[in-house]
C-alpha cells in the first residue's frame, strides 16, 4: 500500500513546521537552493543524494524549535549556535530518515579549520552547508548590497575554499541570489525532491519525528498523539479492521492535531473554557491541516482526519457531518481522541478516573454522537487497552527524556560546553 509518497511526506513535514515558525522554514528552503546549486555540477553525488542533502538542508536548523520557542528574534544563529545544532543532530539521529547525515547539522556552525580536519565523510557537505546558509543570512540581511566576494577574507579559516569556489561557480551559472528573491527556486527543489525514496518505515520515522517537533511546543500535545495513536491501534485489532484500514488509521492518528501548529500555545493551554472567538481559531486547526493533506496523502487518511471533530448526531465541525455519511475507521478516531482528552493530564486539571470515563462514553453514544459499537469495544477492553497505552507512553517519554540528556553529552563529547 503506498498511501503517501516520500516527496509528500517532505511537503507535509515542510508545511507544518511552516506553521510554528515560517522563517526557520524558509531559511532552510533558500539554504538548500544554494547549497543544491553548489553541488550539483561536480558530478560527485546521484540525484537522490543531492534530494537528500538538499532536504537535510531545509530542515538545518530544526534544533530551533526546540531552543528558540517564544523567541520573536532569530538569536540562535548569531548568539550561542550550539544548542539548536545538537538539538537538530539528536532529532535527525533518533527521529528522521538518513541519520548517516545528522552530523551535518552537528557542524553546520563549525569552523572549516576544525572541519577540514574530521573524520567524517559528509564532512564536505557540512563546510558547503556553512557557506550556503551564511550566504543566505547576509543576503537576506543585506540584498542587493550583498557581496560574496567578501567572505574571501575568511577563506581556509572559517570557510572552506572550495565551498567558496562553488558558491561563486553557482552564482555565476545560475543566478541563485537572483532566483531566491523571486521563489523561481522552488520549483526547481520540488523537482529535486521528487528523487526522495523512503522506506514505509521511514515514512512513519519521519511522521513520528513531525510529532515530536510539535511536542516541542507543548508535550501535552506529545504524549496526546502518541496516547490517541495507541488507543487508536488497539481498537483496530479488537475491530478486526483491514490491514489497509489500520495503516490509514495509523498515519491519520498521528497527524491529526498536527493543524495545532497554527493555534497560539494560550488557547491551546489555556486553564479555562474558551471564549467564542478562541474557539473559532481552535477549530481551524481541522481545515489547516487539511489543506496540507489533501493530494499529497490517500484520501481514506485525509477523510480521517477532516471528521475527527464530526459527529453522528450532526452536532460537531467542520461540516456538521451525520452518523451516516462517516465510515467506521472514521468512526474509530474520534471515539480514541475523545478517550484521550478524558484520560489526558493538563497543566490545570487531573485525568479522569476509569467509572468517570465510562458514564461520559456511555452517555456520548447514547446521544448519538459517538459510535455505540466502537465506545462498547473499548469499554469491554478497558484495562487491556489502557495498560497498552500506559506502557507505550512510558516508552515515549522516555526517549524524550534521553534526548534531552543526550544534549549536554553531546555538547561535552565536542568540547563545546559554555557556548
Ligand atoms: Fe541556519
Ligand atoms: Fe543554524
Ligand atoms: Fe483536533
Amino acid at each position: 500500500m503506498n498511501l503517501v509518497h516520500s516527496k509528500d511526506i517532505y511537503n507535509i513535514m515542510r508545511d507544518v513546521l511552516k506553521c510554528l515558525d515560517p522563517r526557520i522554514i524558509n531559511h532552510g528552503q533558500r539554504t538548500a537552493y544554494i547549497l543544491y546549486s553548489m553541488l550539483r555540477d561536480q558530478n560527485r553525488y546521484e540525484m537522490y543524494e543531492l534530494a537528500e542533502f538538499a532536504m537535510t538542508a531545509v530542515f538545518h536548523d530544526i534544533g530551533a524549535f526546540e531552543t528558540n520557542m517564544g523567541d520573536e528574534t532569530l538569536n540562535y544563529e548569531a548568539k550561542d549556535c550550539m544548542p539548536h545544532s545538537i538539538y537538530g543532530y539528536l532529532f535527525m539521529l533518533y527521529l528522521m530518515p538518513f541519520k548517516d547525515k545528522a552530523k551535518i547539522l552537528l557542524h553546520h556552525h563549525t569552523d572549516f579549520s576544525i572541519v577540514s580536519k574530521m573524520d567524517y565523510e559528509y564532512r564536505d557537505i557540512v563546510a558547503c552547508l556553512n557557506v550556503a546558509e551564511k550566504a543566505d543570512i547576509y543576503y537576506n540581511l543585506l540584498g542587493s548590497r550583498f557581496d560574496m566576494y567578501s567572505f574571501k577574507k575568511h577563506e581556509g579559516t572559517r570557510y572552506s575554499p572550495k565551498a567558496l569556489e562553488l558558491l561563486f561557480h553557482a552564482q555565476k551559472k545560475y543566478d541563485i541570489f537572483g532566483r531566491i528573491g523571486t521563489d523561481e527556486y522552488l520549483k526547481e527543489l520540488d523537482e529535486l525532491f521528487s528523487y526522495l525514496i523512503f522506506t514505509n518505515e521511514e515514512k512513519r520515522g519521519a511522521l513520528d519525528g513531525l510529532m515530536y517537533c510539535v511536542g516541542f511546543r507543548s508535550e501535552y500535545t506529545m504524549l496526546d498523539v502518541v496516547t490517541c495513536e495507541n488507543i487508536c491501534s488497539q481498537l483496530a485489532i479488537k475491530l478486526d479492521l483491514s490491514m489497509e484500514d489500520e495503516e490509514a488509521l495509523h498515519y491519520a492518528a498521528i497527524l491529526h492535531d498536527a493543524g495545532m501548529c497554527a493555534v497560539p500555545r494560550d488557547i491551546i493551554e489555556a486553564p479555562r473554557k474558551l471564549t467564542d472567538e478562541e474557539m473559532i481559531v481552535m477549530r481551524k486547526h481541522v481545515e489547516i491541516l487539511d489543506n496540507i493533506l489533501r493530494g499529497r496523502f490517500d484520501d481514506k487518511v485525509v477523510d480521517i482526519v477532516y471528521t475527527h471533530h464530526e459527529r453522528g448526531n450532526g452536532k460537531g465541525y467542520p461540516r456538521g457531518l451525520n452518523d451516516t455519511q462517516m465510515t467506521r475507521v472514521q468512526k474509530v478516531l474520534q471515539v480514541a481522541d475523545t478517550i484521550t482528552g478524558l484520560t489526558s493530564r493538563r497543566s490545570y486539571r487531573e485525568p479522569k478516573e476509569k467509572p468517570q470515563v465510562i458514564e461520559i462514553l456511555k452517555s456520548e453514544s447514547a446521544s448519538g454522537k459517538l459510535s455505540s459499537e466502537i465506545v462498547r469495544k473499548f469499554i469491554n477492553s478497558y484495562d487491556d487497552i489502557m495498560e497498552t497505552v500506559q506502557r507505550e507512553n512510558k516508552r515515549m517519554l522516555s526517549m524524550y527524556e534521553k534526548l534531552k540528556d543526550n544534549y549536554e553529552a553531546v555538547r561535552k563529547q565536542n568540547g563545546l560546553a559554555g557556548g
